[in-house]
C-alpha cells in the first residue's frame, strides 16, 4: 500500500505538466484522480468539467456531488475508491474527447491501473465505456454486461450528469449500483452488505 501511494504520487508528479495535446494548454488544473492508490474500486468518467478544471479534483460539480450520494448510499465514500477520468484536462465547452487526445492521455489511465491493481472498474457513461472497451453498443445494453478489461472486471453505469439531466434514468441506475456494491464487496473479500435496503435511489 505504502509503495502504491508512493508510486501514484511520483507518477503524478510526473505526468502533470503534459502539453501531449492541445488541452494542455487550455486548463487550468491537470485533474490527475482522487481516492486511495489501493483501492479495489475505481470509477473511470469522462473528463473534467469547469469546477474539476478549478478545482484540479474529478467529479467535484454537481455531478460529483451525485456520485457522493451514490456512493455513500453504498456505504462508500471517496477516500475507499478510486475516481478519474479518460482525459485528464478538460476539453473546451465539455466537448467529448478527440480520438488523438484520447490515444495521448490513455496510457496515464492504464498506468495508474497498473500501480492501483483495481478488482473492479466501472466506467461511467458511454464515452468512458466505448473508450475502455471499444464498442459501440448502447449504454443500455452495456450496463446488463460484465467485461474484461485488460485482466480486471469491469462493469458500466450511467454517467451520473445523464441522471442530472434524465432523473427517470436513476432506478436503473440504483440498481446498478447495488449490484456494483455487492460485486465489489465479494471481490474486495468483504461480508455482504447488511439487508436494511434504501426504498429507494439516493439521488433525490
Ligand atoms: N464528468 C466527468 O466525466 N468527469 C468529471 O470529473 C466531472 C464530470
Amino acid at each position: 500500500m505504502k509503495d502504491q501511494v508512493t508510486a501514484l504520487a511520483a507518477f503524478e508528479e510526473e505526468i502533470q505538466s503534459c502539453q501531449h495535446c492541445a488541452l494542455g494548454a487550455m486548463r487550468t488544473r491537470f485533474v490527475f484522480g482522487v481516492g486511495d492508490p489501493g483501492a479495489d474500486l475505481v470509477f473511470v468518467g469522462e473528463a473534467p468539467g469547469l469546477e474539476e478544471d478549478r478545482q484540479g479534483e474529478p467529479f467535484v460539480g454537481r455531478a460529483g456531488k451525485l456520485l457522493d450520494r451514490i456512493l455513500a448510499a453504498i456505504e462508500l465514500s471517496r477516500q475507499q475508491v478510486y475516481i478519474c477520468n479518460i482525459l485528464k484536462c478538460r476539453p473546451p465547452d465539455n466537448r467529448d474527447p478527440l480520438a488523438s487526445e484520447v490515444e495521448q492521455c490513455l496510457p496515464y489511465l492504464k498506468e495508474q491501473f497498473r500501480i492501483i491493481k483495481p478488482k473492479l472498474i466501472v466506467a461511467l457513461g458511454r464515452v468512458a465505456a466505448k473508450t475502455l472497451l471499444g464498442v459501440e453498443e448502447s449504454l443500455k445494453n452495456m450496463r446488463q454486461q460484465v467485461y474484461n478489461y485488460e485482466g480486471v472486471e469491469m462493469r458500466v453505469t450511467y454517467h451520473t450528469a445523464a441522471l442530472l439531466r434524465n432523473p427517470r434514468l436513476k432506478a436503473a441506475a440504483w440498481e446498478d449500483f447495488q449490484i456494483i456494491r455487492d460485486r465489489y464487496r465479494e471481490l474486495a473479500g468483504l461480508p455482504p452488505e447488511r439487508k436494511q435496503e434504501q426504498a429507494g435511489s439516493p439521488g433525490e
